[in-house]
């Protein structure tokens, strides 16, 4: 077992889960023109989970969580913290705390962290902190999305990628070593106009002199072209940067996990770093792009199928809107 009380951080445990419900390409070649062989060759998804009506983030993300914290071998009691990362809460008052009453997690504080696809690893980073300053011992951090709310269903330059689904980590102080190796976030809120799930309101008068703004929030817009160059120029390089904080480089990695976004954009950065291809865990063909989860629910696969052992070292990063990107470096398990 993980001796607590110390300041260095651990990642003991691991959960996800999706909605039972797949639309595959061939489903979505009934929606817009396309077909399944233009969306595999051009992102490597297949399929894609979306979430009902009576589905929700708290659900989805609740499950995942509960996995986790069973893996973690503590009790919801014991959480401190829970950092919901999401843009797509089921409430934009948050959904973190309603996580936190659904897991009976009594003790814990629970908030929302938005940045998109990075919301995952800003979201660890955060957990981080709060660890290595003494103030927290077990925090749950979790990453869900229902990005099929906010699709464009009649868009085919962006319906084809987005998926609905939650993973979540358990993150434990120890005194034997701090297992977070490096790290390093960015953003760029000049070029915010990529990628885009905005609200927009025209003005209401109500009364004489005094408007408001009455509108809602517009479907998912993006620059798709934009947004791949991006991924290509900035997630090497930032994970490069977090290597060089670990003290390490990528011949010492185990295992790659990228924002499953396209595979097109995997291939390039583990090329570009020159890691193998057996290294670049991958599922984006079962889920397409979830966004703040994709990371965890690609972890928690991994651990499932035995893949990543405790010990192994692990280089993670995600990238979105924002537009924002980061990378974290660490070694899985507790011992
Ligand atoms: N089916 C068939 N044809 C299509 C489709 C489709 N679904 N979508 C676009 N096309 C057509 C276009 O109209 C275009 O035709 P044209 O040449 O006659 O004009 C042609 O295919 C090529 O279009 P491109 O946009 O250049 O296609 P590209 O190879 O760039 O792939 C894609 C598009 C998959 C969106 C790619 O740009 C991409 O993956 N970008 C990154 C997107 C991303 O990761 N976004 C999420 C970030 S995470 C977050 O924060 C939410």
């Amino acid at each position: 077992m993980l001796k607590r009380s110390g300041t260095g951080i651990a990642i003991t445990g691991s959960g996800s889960a999706a909605p039972a419900g797949i639309l595959t390409n061939d489903d979505l070649a009934k929606i817009v023109d396309t077909s399944d062989e233009w969306i595999k060759s051009r992102t490597g998804i297949k399929n894609r989970h979306l979430a009902t009506a009576s589905e929700s983030v708290c659900q989805i993300s609740t499950v995942a969580a509960q996995k986790a914290i069973s893996m973690a071998q503590i009790d919801a009691a014991d959480i401190d913290l829970i950092i919901l990362a999401t843009s797509t809460p089921d409430d934009l008052f948050g959904s973190a705390s309603k996580i936190q009453n659904m897991l009976g997690a009594s003790k814990a504080v629970a908030f929302d962290l938005t940045a998109a696809c990075s919301g995952f690893v800003f979201a660890l980073v955060t957990a981080a902190q709060f660890i290595r300053t003494g103030a927290y011992q077990n925090i749950l951090v979790i990453g869900g999305d229902i990005l099929s709310r906010w699709v464009d269903w009649s868009d085919r330059s962006s319906n084809i990628l987005f998926g609905d689904g939650a993973g979540a980590i358990v993150c434990q102080a120890t005194d034997s070593g701090d297992r977070l190796l490096g790290f390093e976030i960015y953003s760029d809120g000049t070029k915010n106009d990529c990628l885009t799930l905005a609200y927009q309101g025209g003005d209401r008068e109500l009364i004489d002199g005094i408007s408001i703004a009455k509108g809602a929030y517009q479907p998912i817009w993006m620059n798709g072209r934009e947004i791949y160059r991006f991924a290509i120029a900035k997630v090497p390089e930032v994970i490069e940067k977090a290597l060089f904080r670990a003290g390490l480089t990528a011949d010492a990695i185990d295992w790659l996990i990228l924002h499953q976004a396209n595979q097109r954009i995997m291939d390039a950065v583990a090329e570009r770093l020159n890691i193998e291809s057996e290294k670049v865990i991958s599922n984006i063909a079962e889920y397409g792009n979830t966004s703040a989860a994709s990371i965890p629910i690609a972890l928690d696969e991994a651990v499932r199928a035995g893949k990543i052992r405790s010990g192994d070292l692990i280089a993670i990063s995600g990238f979105g809107a924002g537009l924002t990107w980061g990378a974290a470096i660490f070694q899985w398990g507790d011992r």
